[in-house]
């Protein structure tokens, strides 16, 4: 917990994984890719190399999935794995620590199988460097013994597809980025795709929720599954101890007022981060470090979970010299900022109608 209360793990909004999203998580996760919503543009492109694969009788190319946290690349690693008719083996690139870590997870491949490395912006340098050969020519280079008599042999890998996926597709070093054949952006869901993902995911839960209880939670969902899967298991609790057990729009509004969550989903955190910009530095432009210290809460949490979205929303923008609030995010907190003039204040609602 940090000095002015916030902890990232605590917040319903984040968009981090809990402990407790992985069970959720699980059961929720669809496995094919029809019942896989959203990301319609991804999905056209992937159902191509899926079929192309599936012809030639082929292993996929190897795939990079980059997006905000939270919006679904290992459920979509999952599907592909399904697609294929594959075995996928998860892991992530702080926890491969060494190249003998990587050694013992490619050996135990077979052929055609998925390999997924979540957060693979991660991987060392020295893993990174035994993972270009295992890409491109499907074999281990391992050198045995030290000094004159070191010796490099060679073992060849089954012909298997790496998933890598990452928020910070600009940090992979190039020659990673690279050995890829196939990128692949996520993009932040709609109000209306995500009110879809409530509905099905009330429905493998057996939670009773209306359409209008489904979007008042999907509009408070930053655009992620993960945040709208949570809210849908909170809204329940409210449903159960407050009404009759059905979330619909009243139920929806009254989880959401109580857990702090505003209408267009932001938190105490995101208000206090606008905020701060406002009032400490005159509305930015502002350095992240600086002000991450200012509000006393880590420079990554802001970076990987607020910002995408206030930007998403307008009510940021991240500039060479630093973040700097909008207007937008002035109106929204119902702050006057000075330096528009009452005039253009009017001039701008006229603009609007
Ligand atoms: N759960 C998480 N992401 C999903 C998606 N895109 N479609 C359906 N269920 C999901």
């Amino acid at each position: 917990m940090n000095n002015i209360g916030f902890q990232d793990t605590e917040r319903l909004v984040s968009t981090a994984a809990l402990a407790e999203d992985n069970d959720n998580e699980n059961s929720l996760r669809p496995k094919r890719l029809t019942d896989y919503i959203g990301q319609e543009k991804l999905k056209d492109n992937l159902t191509v190399y899926l079929q192309a694969a599936k012809m030639r009788g082929d292993a996929l190319d190897h795939i990079l999935l980059y997006g905000p946290p939270g919006l679904g690349k290992t459920t979509l690693a999952g599907v592909i794995a399904n697609e294929m008719g594959v075995n996928i083996r998860v892991t992530s690139g702080p926890a491969i620590e060494k190249p003998g870590d990587l050694a013992a997870l490619l050996t135990n491949l077979e052929e055609g199988d998925v390999l997924f490395i979540d957060e693979i912006h991660r991987l060392s340098r020295q893993v990174e460097e035994v993972l270009y050969p295992a890409l491109e020519d499907f074999a281990l280079d391992i050198i045995i013994g030290k000094g004159p008599s070191a010796q490099s042999i060679r073992i060849n890998l089954p012909k298997f597809t790496l998933i890598g996926a990452t928020t910070r597709a600009g940090q992979l070093s190039s020659p990673l980025r690279d050995r890829f054949g196939v990128i692949l952006k996520l993009e932040m869901y709609s109000h209306e795709e995500l009110a879809k993902i409530i509905s099905r995911s009330a429905g493998i839960l057996g939670i009773e929720c209306t359409e209008q209880g489904a979007m008042a939670l999907a509009k408070c969902s930053r655009g992620t599954p993960r945040v709208a899967n949570r809210l849908l298991k909170r809204a329940r609790d409210f449903a159960q101890v407050s009404g009759e057990g059905i979330i619909d729009a009243d139920i929806a509004a009254l989880a959401l007022d109580r857990m702090d969550i505003d209408s267009l989903g932001l938190d105490a955190l995101d208000r206090t981060l606008m905020r701060a910009i406002i009032t400490m530095y005159s509305g930015g432009p502002v350095g992240l470090e600086t002000l991450a210290a200012a509000i006393g809460e880590e420079a990554i949490t802001l970076e990987d979970v607020c910002e995408p979205y206030l930007m998403q929303l307008g009510f940021l923008s991240r500039t060479p010299r630093g973040r700097m609030v909008t207007n937008l995010a002035y109106q929204h907190l119902n702050i006057k900022n000075p330096n528009i003039a009452d005039s253009d204040v009017v001039q701008q609602s006229f603009d609007e109608i």
